[in-house]
């Protein structure tokens, strides 16, 4: 037996969130599938956590549970990670309020933010991830995302969380791409942290999740109760989903990292490929930054084949890359950023790293390349 004080990723991940040992009983009890539940006929919802399944479910909670220990704070699940999103963004900012959001960000965040927030007389700014940012006097909350996907940018944390709070900002950071075991906003100084659970952290493509992480309770108690309100809840089945897959999150992250380590040197390595970026290569911008704040770098890599056609002939030759537009899962996935609109080249490719072995994933995309041809 190991007498080490503090665990390891693997030993959190899996016991995270799980109830203590009960004979009889399975160490991840199975979904709760309840919308009411019975009340005391007396006491009524004051003698049960559990009175009706929009606020109260065991199941959710268990995987809060987890995932509060993961990120080092109070979790809250979300159906998804814009719900987890907008959760945040709506019931912290009032009308005059100024949030500062990245240029270089998932794009959903900004369309919301000019088309709803800006409606609501909230001054949107943006800047991007990498910088310079602007002073942070009369801005309210500052939402950043880092790596930002999909250009894979970063910042500093540690340095934004000292400069908003000396402007009385929050800093709330979108945990997404890099997951908790990847870095710890909440120990670098934000107050929140935002995700999509629908990425790595689950990582088997079956599910959408979100979570708001925080160690204030002023924070998360507007947001848990606009969370009640417009019932943004996951459902029981994929929050047991989501907990069984988080227990593997420490094994499929490091082949995922391997395995992007792997694939970004092979595509230095080409002339046929430019623009490659993945924050672990030594003379990529954002190493500096991601080697003192991160624990492990993400399987995320981006890079340019040129054109849309070419991109189409890779993908079409590749035998192990599926064309798909999330990250994070098992199986390695490419998506062509411009179709869905981002501020990216034709032939940009947001190259999610899956779980294959690196043998395999690289011999295939070496032939894929090849096959494809020139822009
Ligand atoms: C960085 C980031 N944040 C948030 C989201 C939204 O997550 P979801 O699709 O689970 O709503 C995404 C989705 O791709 C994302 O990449």
């Amino acid at each position: 037996m190991s007498d080490r004080s503090t665990p390891g990723d693997g030993t959190r991940c899996v016991h995270a969130g799980l109830p203590e040992p009960t004979p009889g009983e399975p160490f991840l009890p199975g979904p709760v599938f309840a919308a009411p539940y019975h009340l005391d006929p007396a006491a009524g919802p004051e003698a049960t956590p559990n009175g009706y399944g929009r606020p109260d479910n065991p199941t959710r909670r268990r995987l809060e549970a987890a995932i509060g220990e993961l990120e080092g704070g109070e979790a809250l699940a979300f159906a998804s990670g814009q719900a987890a999103l907008t959760a945040v963004l709506l019931p912290l900012l009032r009308p005059g309020d100024t949030v500062l959001l990245p240029t270089d960000g998932y794009f959903p965040v900004r369309a919301f933010a000019t088309e709803t927030l800006a409606s609501l007389g909230v001054q949107v700014r943006f800047v991007p991830t990498a910088g310079p940012y602007p002073a942070f006097d009369g801005v309210r909350l500052i939402l950043v995302e880092t790596p930002a996907n999909p250009g894979l940018d970063v910042c500093d944390v540690t340095d934004l969380a000292e400069r908003a709070h000396a402007a009385g900002a929050l800093l709330a950071v979108d945990n997404t791409t890099a997951t908790p075991l990847g870095q710890r906003p909440l120990d670098l100084g934000a107050d929140l942290v935002v995700a999509s659970g629908t990425k790595a952290l689950t990582g088997h493509s079956d599910l959408l999740l979100g979570y708001v992480a925080s160690r204030a309770a002023e924070l998360l108690e507007p947001i848990r109760a606009w969370r009640t309100t417009t019932g943004a809840i996951p459902g029981a089945f994929d929050a047991w989903l989501a907990h069984r897959s988080l227990a593997t999150l420490d094994l499929r992250l490091t082949r995922q990292s391997a395995n992007a380590a792997a694939v970004a040197a092979a595509l230095r390595a080409r002339t046929d490929v430019t623009g490659v970026r993945w924050p672990g290569l030594p003379d990529d911008p954002a190493y500096p930054v991601a080697s003192r704040q991160m624990r492990r770098f993400p399987g995320v890599v981006s890079f340019d084949l040129g054109s849309a056609d070419r991109v189409a002939r890779f993908l079409a030759a590749s035998r192990l890359v599926f064309a798909a537009t999330s990250f994070g899962g098992l199986h390695t996935t490419a998506d062509r950023r411009a179709q869905w609109g981002d501020d990216v080249p034709a032939g940009f490719l947001r190259f999610s790293c899956g779980i294959e072995d690196t043998a395999d994933l690289l011999a295939d995309l070496t032939a894929a390349l090849d096959a494809a041809g020139e822009p």
